[in-house]
């Protein structure tokens, strides 16, 4: 399962690249709301750093608005994929935008259905909102599986973006059930890296090396001390020769 970054602070974004797991960033108007600016400007960095898909969210609810938001999206950079969100404005939209050859994540899927629709109208990612179906009481990994499911049975052109990630297990069981990509807050990120039995093995290992180093050099200095008492006895035997 690839690992795409779910926002559009910039530093978050470095961090990743540098530890390796970063594949795409996605962003939307709530996370680009919360470091200001010029989204143009943050879209050109965050496509800087990753080659991988960036998502870039269109905000017209009408077709003709959507198509003029997301071609400029688009000609930004290379690696811009045009968020929609899902309606039947985004389905004439996502199908005008991949006549044009330009890619699309269909966003706010909570059905299997929608990403059905989305997937024939051509859109290249489809994002089901694991977090906000369970903050209803619903379980958002079932549209998950459902939509892998769908994907492989029929051998859709398409990818499984698990999106509103809220805790690492989301991760785990985005993977599990085989979601071609999952996007994850920063926060999340770096809880599935940290672990206290890591943290503490970490911290054992370092004492045990380092009583096991100051062993061995009060074993030399003992050792040096010894060879310089022997160093007067043989002194005088090299005198006398
Ligand atoms: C990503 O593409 C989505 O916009 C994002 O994961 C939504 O997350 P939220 O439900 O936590 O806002």
């Amino acid at each position: 399962m690839k690992i795409f970054l779910d926002t559009a602070e910039i530093d978050e974004i470095r961090s990743a690249a540098r530890w390796g797991v970063l594949d795409g960033v996605t962003t939307n108007p709530s996370l680009f709301a919360k470091v200001g600016g010029s989204y143009d400007d943050v879209l050109r960095q965050i496509c800087q750093i990753t080659p991988g898909p960036v998502s870039a969210e269109v905000v017209a609810e009408d077709v003709e608005g959507m198509l003029r938001e997301g071609r400029h999206f688009a000609q930004l950079a290379p690696n811009i994929v045009v968020k929609v969100a899902m309606s039947e404005d985004g389905l004439e939209a996502i199908a005008r935008f991949t006549s044009e050859g330009i890619k699309t994540n269909c966003t706010l899927i909570f059905s299997s259905n929608q990403g059905l629709l989305a997937a024939r109208a051509g859109a290249s990612l489809l994002s089901p909102f694991v977090g906000r179906l369970d903050d209803i009481n619903e379980d958002g990994m079932d549209v998950v599986r459902e939509l892998v499911a769908m994907v492989r049975t029929h051998g859709l052109a398409t990818e499984v973006l698990a999106a509103s990630i809220r805790h690492p297990r989301h991760m785990t069981m985005a993977a599990l059930a085989g979601a071609h990509i999952a996007t994850v807050p920063h926060r999340i990120l770096r809880q599935m890296i940290h672990h206290p039995l890591t943290t503490s093995g970490i911290v054992q290992f370092r004492k045990d090396w380092e009583s096991v180093r100051n062993a061995g050099e009060s074993t030399q200095r003992k050792g040096n001390a010894n060879a310089g008492t022997r160093t007067p006895l043989s002194a005088p035997h090299s005198r006398a020769r």
